[in-house]
């Protein structure tokens, strides 16, 4: 699977470096081994998509839980409703990202 290979290649390239720091090292502290997001096989990790977050974190849980962030939501938008990939904004081992600044103006503080 190409995917496969080029996350490997990346895996080799910044491992080290970066890998488990951050937010990563966060779920790592708390008990998430890296198998847990990368599946089995580290020399093969895979992509973390949203179902692998969703297994622990309710998404319906989140939008109420942030119901109330200004200016809105970042866990619901007319745009993707709640199915926006997390990652888009929580990256796991270098600094999350706001995703929505790319148009507009919200201010968010992303974890
Ligand atoms: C095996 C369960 C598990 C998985 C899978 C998981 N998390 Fe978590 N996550 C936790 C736990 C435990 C905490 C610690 C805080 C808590 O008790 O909620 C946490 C906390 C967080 C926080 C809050 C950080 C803060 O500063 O308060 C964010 C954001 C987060 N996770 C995002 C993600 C994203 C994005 C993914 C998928 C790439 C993910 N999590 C996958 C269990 C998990
Ligand atoms: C558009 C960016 C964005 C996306 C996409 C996003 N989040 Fe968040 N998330 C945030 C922001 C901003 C906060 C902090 C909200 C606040 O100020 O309280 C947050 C907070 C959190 C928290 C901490 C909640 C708390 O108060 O305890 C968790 C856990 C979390 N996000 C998980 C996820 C997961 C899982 C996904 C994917 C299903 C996801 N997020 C998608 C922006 C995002
Ligand atoms: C809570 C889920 C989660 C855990 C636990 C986790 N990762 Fe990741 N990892 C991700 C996500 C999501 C990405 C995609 C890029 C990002 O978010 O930084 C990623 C990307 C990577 C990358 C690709 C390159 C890079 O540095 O961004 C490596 C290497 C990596 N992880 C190694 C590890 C190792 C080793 C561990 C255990 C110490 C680990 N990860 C634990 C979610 C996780
Ligand atoms: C590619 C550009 C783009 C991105 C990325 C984007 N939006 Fe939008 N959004 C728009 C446009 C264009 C409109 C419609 C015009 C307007 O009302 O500003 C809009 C409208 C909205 C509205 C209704 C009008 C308003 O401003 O109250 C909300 C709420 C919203 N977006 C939330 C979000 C959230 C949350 C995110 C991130 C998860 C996001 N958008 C990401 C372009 C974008």
């Amino acid at each position: 699977m190409k995917k496969a290979a080029l996350f490997a290649a990346l895996l080799a390239l910044s491992f080290g470096a970066q890998a488990g720091a951050q937010l990563g090292d966060m779920h790592v502290k708390a008990g998430v081994k890296c198998e847990v997001c990368h599946g089995p096989d580290m020399k093969n990790p895979e992509y973390p998509t949203i179902e692998t977050c969703t297994k622990c974190h309710n998404t319906k849980d989140l939008v109420a839980k942030t119901k109330d962030v200004k200016p809105t939501n970042p866990h619901t938008s007319p745009h993707y409703a709640d199915q926006l990939d997390c990652t888009n904004c929580h990256m796991m081992h270098e600094e999350s990202q706001n995703f929505c600044a790319q148009c507009h103006n919200f201010n968010f503080k992303v974890p």
